[in-house]
């Protein structure tokens, strides 16, 4: 790990600990919401959450832009993409990578 990885490391391999840690950390909040609120998403929006993470924003995210929007949530962990696919596997709206 040097000075210019230390970032990318940090997320790119996490013991489960702290990725069940991470996980609630990251859940979706009602402050979320008014985070948000300046984007004016609406039904049909078309959304890149990149950095997802677990991939609870772009749920969040989801509800309001469905049905005929869509959210992609990209991450470079791939135990936050593989845990969060699964979640969202009967959602239509949202795709993680
Ligand atoms: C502080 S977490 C935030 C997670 C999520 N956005 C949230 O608010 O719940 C930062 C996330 O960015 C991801 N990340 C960091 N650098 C990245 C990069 N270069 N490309 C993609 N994802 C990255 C990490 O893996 C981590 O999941």
């Amino acid at each position: 790990m040097t000075k210019t990885t230390f970032y990318t490391d940090h997320w790119q391999h996490i013991e489960n600990e702290r990725v069940n840690r991470y996980e609630q950390m990251f859940a979706w909040r009602d402050g979320h919401a008014a985070l948000i609120s300046s984007l004016n998403l609406h039904t049909g929006s078309r959304v890149l959450d990149y950095g997802c993470g677990p991939g609870f924003v772009s749920l969040g995210i989801a509800n309001i832009v469905s049905p005929t929007g869509r959210v992609y949530g990209v991450d470079l962990n791939k135990q936050f993409v593989r845990a969060a696919s699964e979640r969202a596997e009967t959602i239509a709206t949202v795709e993680y990578r």
